[in-house]
């Protein structure tokens, strides 16, 4: 019998989505629903002086405008420790507790009405009078007083330096040199799904229906704002219509929602407006990376020195894996890697896929292109000859490591000896081609999570875990484990997630969801399978035909008088991660078309080649993987937050102004996937996918840009100024 898992099954909730029977968070409309609208800061820094509500109470509808005046204070208990996707220093945001200005577009007011034009219309005739300080919104001028993070004994707490060896001293030795730096602006998720919330209150107990990608931290994180016991709030999140690491946290928004309903005692919904999201949820922080690189006179590496600044607000420490990427991509002897923080009056950044490793690989990455010229070498052979045969940081082997299969099979399917050997070299009609690749990396991890498996008297089988489905096909995925587990046909899995009350699991973030929940899931259907076998020892399950299997399920539960039998399975990772360095691994490859005279830019083809441990479903994997490459498109070519000091305020906060990539900007994406399989995080084999696919695109397009142009760029977005050379 065939297993489903390495299937491009079909996806089980793709009916449900085309049908618009998913139900997502804005769609829940509990019996006395009222909606908020958020009242955003003008200013970037200072106080509220005065809050004149008279207009906005005088619309009809209007049910309240709440504000720090008359804003019950809140418990805000401190979590500890903190959980993975929370800074580890400073203080989140307190919705309405006091007058304090922390950053342009903070929630400082909410207009509570029957209707959401009722509650717009309030909140666009709120009078705020305030006293404005001078701020900082410009990352160039915050860099410049720079600071290493604070320590914190959190756990999660990531390191603001890496050393081995004096790469100072190799470098100043080093026949071979680049140093530059790079700077990549702030990003923003953009999610079609608007983050939202649907607060209601059942005398003490929270119902929450919340866009977000853990629903159990989100439950906890809610629970320690109010005060209450976990289990007096409730977190329902079926359907998330992308988030990219947006949904992680429990945003002020989220708390603003229930304090609404709280205080209006009915259901309320609260989804920001898009302008308001740029402000209300994080962003990927904008950093300036110095790079240096030292090697011999045949490429082999000597030293790197990595140095990275990043954004982060006044009263969060953000902080993210940037400088692990020059630690670990090649088999450099010494290195040098210190990460700085920037703090400015701005809203605190968040992970946005693969956070921090997508911006160290982009230096690394751009800064190889560029010692692989100093030392008259191809791209690829110079990556070749730095292959990093084990985890040099670390002093871990690899888990497993099939990079070598990803450079060869990119190469050989993208026709990477057929690259122009001169920058500016090669001509179509008024087109330069430019060819240009990069190495990526993604660190795998898993936790501990939990699921439950219920064969029930049709011989249907019920698994439920409070995981999260962002998109990439979680339903999906582990359909295809439990019926393979079980040996029952697809159609006879019901999976359902997002429900804190389902048991527990780790954030859907991280890439480790099929890590960690698919070896629950996979765990609690084998432990099921085997309570069914033991029922009745005479009959034989025929585990060879799935329809078979089915009714002989039904037939022992009905010849034992069971309506249900269960099994509750909570998998936990071991020891693996103090053994092996575990990454997922891929080969970027780019073809750009750029006519010099209007700097018109085509993104020809893209070909991701990953290696990233066993694909459960290969149809939702190159999905998942042509949309994050898509994103490093954006990242390469688009996507830039922009601030103006004068007011503090983020001047494109809205698709229109923030340049998404579309069709247009793209002729072919192609993913492909070099086999693998590899047990140490688990028995499904897999390292996890989704962040990957966004690493190493960005640095591949850019040198692909140089090899077409013979121009260096070393600041994203490369927009068309840039390649005329006017800025
Ligand atoms: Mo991912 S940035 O952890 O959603």
């Amino acid at each position: 019998m065939k297993n489903f898992i390495g299937q491009p099954v079909d996806r089980v909730d793709g009916p449900a989505k085309v049908r618009g029977k998913a139900c997502y968070t804005a769609d829940v409309h509990p019996p006395g629903l009222a909606y908020g609208v958020i009242v955003a800061a003008a200013i970037a820094k200072g106080h509220v002086v005065r809050l004149d509500t008279v207009a906005a109470e005088a619309v009809p509808g209007v049910i309240s405008v709440i504000h720090h005046g008359n804003a019950p204070q809140l418990a805000y208990a401190p979590m500890e420790p903190r959980s993975m996707v929370d800074p580890k220093v400073g203080e989140a945001l307190r919705i309405f507790q006091d007058d304090a200005v922390l950053f342009s577009g903070q929630p400082i007011a909410l207009a509570v009405a029957e209707e959401p034009e009722q509650a717009a219309q309030a909140a666009a005739l709120v009078r705020v009078t305030y006293a404005a300080e001078a701020a900082n919104s410009d990352f160039a001028r915050a860099s410049q007083t720079a600071r290493p993070p604070r320590q914190s004994a959190q756990p999660w707490s990531r390191p603001a330096e890496l050393r081995r060896g004096d790469a100072d001293a190799a470098f100043a030795a080093a026949p071979r040199r680049v140093d530059a730096s790079y700077e990549q602006p702030a990003e923003f998720h953009c999610a079609i799904e608007p983050h939202g919330t649907i607060a209601r209150w059942d005398h003490d107990h929270l119902t929450l229906w919340d866009k977000t990608q853990w629903v159990d931290h989100d439950r906890t994180a809610i629970a320690h704002v109010f005060g209450i016991p976990d289990d007096y709030v409730r977190v329902i999140c079926p359907f998330v219509g992308g988030a990219f690491g947006s949904a992680l946290r429990a945003w002020p928004h989220v708390a603003a929602a229930a304090m609404a309903s709280l205080l209006v005692n009915r259901p309320v919904q609260l989804v920001p407006t898009r302008r308001q999201l740029f402000s209300a949820i994080g962003y990927r922080p904008q950093t300036v990376q110095r790079l240096r690189l030292g090697a011999g006179e045949d490429g082999r590496l000597t030293a790197v020195i990595h140095e990275v600044v990043a954004q982060t607000s006044v009263y969060e420490e953000y902080t993210e894996a940037s400088i692990e990427p020059s630690a670990m991509l090649y088999a450099a002897p010494t290195l040098r890697a210190d990460y700085r923080l920037a703090p400015m009056n701005v809203n605190t950044p968040c992970p946005m896929r693969a956070p921090g490793i997508v911006t160290g690989n982009l230096a690394v990455e751009l800064a190889m292109d560029e010692l692989a010229e100093t030392c008259g070498l191809d791209p690829l052979k110079l990556r070749l000859r730095n292959y990093a045969e084990s985890d040099a940081q670390k002093r871990l082997p690899w888990s497993s490591k099939s990079l070598r299969q990803c450079y060869a099979v990119g190469a050989e399917r993208f026709g990477w000896s057929q690259r122009p050997a001169t920058a500016s070299g090669r001509r179509h009609g008024r087109w330069l081609i430019g060819y240009g690749m990069a190495s990526a990396l993604y660190p795998a991890h898993r936790a501990p999570a939990s699921a439950h498996a219920e064969l029930r008297a049709d011989g249907t089988v019920a698994v439920t875990s409070a995981a999260g489905d962002m998109g990439p096909g979680t339903y999906t995925a582990m359909t295809q484990v439990a019926a393979d587990a079980l040996a029952l046909p697809i159609a006879a899995v019901h999976f359902e997630l997002g429900d804190s009350l389902l048991p527990s699991a780790p954030a859907h973030g991280g890439s480790m969801t099929m890590a960690s929940v698919g070896s629950a899931v996979h765990a609690a259907c084998q432990e099921l399978r085997t309570k069914a076998q033991e029922l009745d020892q005479r009959v034989r399950l025929p585990g060879d035909d799935r329809l078979a299997m089915q009714r002989a399920y039904a037939q022992l539960l009905a010849r034992h008088r069971l309506d249900r039998l269960t099994a509750e399975t909570e998998a936990k990772p071991g020891e693996e991660a103090e053994r092996y360095s575990i990454c997922a691994f891929g080969a970027v490859f780019a073809e750009v078309r750029i006519d010099p005279d209007l700097a018109e830019l085509r993104v020809a083809r893209l070909l991701g080649v990953y290696a990233a441990g066993r694909i459960i479903n290969p149809k939702t994997a190159r999905s998942q993987c042509i949309g994050g490459m898509v994103g490093g498109l954006g990242m390469a070519l688009t996507e830039q937050g922009l601030w103006d000091d004068r007011l503090g305020r983020l001047m494109n906060a809205s698709l229109a102004d923030y340049l998404m990539p579309v069709n247009a900007d793209l002729q072919s994406v192609e993913a492909l996937f070099v086999p693998e399989n590899d047990r140490h995080l688990g028995p499904l084999g897999v390292k996890g996918l989704a962040e990957i696919a966004v690493v190493g695109v960005a640095p591949a397009i850019v040198n692909a840009i140089y090899n077409a142009t013979g121009r260096r760029i070393r600041s994203l977005p490369v927009t068309p100024d840039k390649i005329l050379g006017l800025s």
